[in-house]
């Protein structure tokens, strides 16, 4: 099976092809045009731009793609889009390109929820010589993007169910805002965690923990509620505002402050992580989504699920695939069942993820 494979759901414009290797996904091209420079201006995305730009960057990026994997279109089995969650300009200009593709070369097509795209990026087999290891059901899965935080717990696939979610901030966004409050330039993801290389954990911010208190019930017992996999991060921000109100922000405190800072995203997320692995007793983790190219982040959850679950088989993406790409959008394609497909798609903004199966 061949793949083309479009994502243009935010700020990066994205065509890839996938093709098949012991029922496997595998990446023939894997072409991203990014906006970063466009939207670094504004210290972060602005939709008009990224829009127009997508416009622009779309057909070139999937001719690159259908050129690096030496592929015609008339080889092709499937046409994966986005579908959503995502910026509404942004996801039109994907979904009509494949949809006029589609119509044009009579190949069926693909709406794709681009989470689940973040999930499945953890079952691409990057090269022919690459050991076959793939995650095992059931699984827990932590997304954390520029836009979403999720626990999911998958039985089977496409089966996905939201177990813990933030209720306010993502972690990209506590980045993203933090990065803004230190002065440094968007993304503010790799922008914070290269900072706090150089500087040390010394502020001590919030480790938001929302399980609620423990009550008497009706019989006059104390009840301990579940420890909660749901997540915070507004406070953190705040918290990191004041700090930086109260002292001289110079280029060492700037490190301290951004060490310190990533430090209490991280401690959160790996928290809630074992919490659910706790809870769920799964096979395998997956960690998915643009913040899972944090180093620190990548490197405490290795750590800690071997030292607390050694049984637990821990996945993490290339850092390619961590952030937005197309190869993700068809490797989630590749498990759509053929009664999937549709004739025409409408972009879905607010998309959630829920269970396909
Ligand atoms: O998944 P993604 O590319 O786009 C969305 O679907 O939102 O994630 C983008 C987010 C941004 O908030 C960015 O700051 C964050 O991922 N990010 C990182 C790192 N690289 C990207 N956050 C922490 N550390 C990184 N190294
Ligand atoms: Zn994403």
């Amino acid at each position: 099976m061949k793949i083309l494979a479009i994502e243009t759901s935010c700020d990066e414009t994205a065509a890839a092809i996938i093709s098949e290797e012991n029922q496997r996904p595998m990446v023939l091209a894997n072409v991203v045009a990014s906006q970063i420079n466009l939207h670094q201006e504004y210290g972060g995305v602005v939709p008009e731009v990224a829009a127009r730009a997508h416009v622009e960057s779309i057909v070139p990026v999937i001719n690159k793609a259908l050129k690096v994997a030496r592929t015609k279109l008339s080889d092709i089995d499937r046409i994966a889009v986005t579908q959503g969650p995502g910026l509404i300009g942004s996801l039109v200009v994907g979904i009509n390109t494949a949809q006029a593709l589609s119509q044009a070369a009579q190949k069926p097509l693909f709406g794709i929820n681009h989470l689940a795209g973040h999930i499945y990026a953890n079952f691409i087999k990057r090269s022919q010589t690459e050991p076959t290891s793939m995650p095992q059901f059931p699984l827990v899965a932590l997304i954390v993007s520029g836009g979403h935080t999720l626990l999911i717990y998958m039985k089977k696939h496409l089966n996905f169910q939201v177990i813990g979610c933030t209720l306010d901030d993502a972690a990209g966004e506590a980045f993203d805002k933090g990065a803004k409050i230190l002065g440094l330039p968007y993304p503010g993801g790799p922008a914070i965690s290269s900072w706090a290389e150089k500087g040390k954990s010394l502020y001590s911010f919030p480790v938001i923990d929302l399980t609620a208190k423990a009550k008497r019930n009706a019989d006059g017992f104390w009840e301990k509620p579940d420890p909660s996999l749901d997540f915070s991060f507004s406070g953190l921000k705040t918290a990191l505002l004041n700090q930086t109100k109260k002292i001289k922000l110079n280029k060492k405190e700037i490190a301290n402050l951004a060490s310190s800072y990533q430090d209490a995203i991280v401690k959160t997320l790996v928290r809630n992580s074992l919490r659910a692995i706790q809870k769920y007793r799964p096979k395998s983790f997956i960690l998915a989504g643009g913040v899972a190219a944090n180093r620190l982040l990548r490197e405490s959850l290795s750590r800690e699920i071997q030292i607390q679950f050694p049984k637990v088989k821990y996945f993490i993406p290339a850092l390619d695939f961590c952030t937005d790409n197309a190869a993700m959008i068809g490797a989630a394609c590749y498990f759509y069942p053929k009664k999937m497909a549709q004739r025409e798609l409408e972009p879905q903004p607010s998309l959630e993820l829920k269970p396909l199966s």
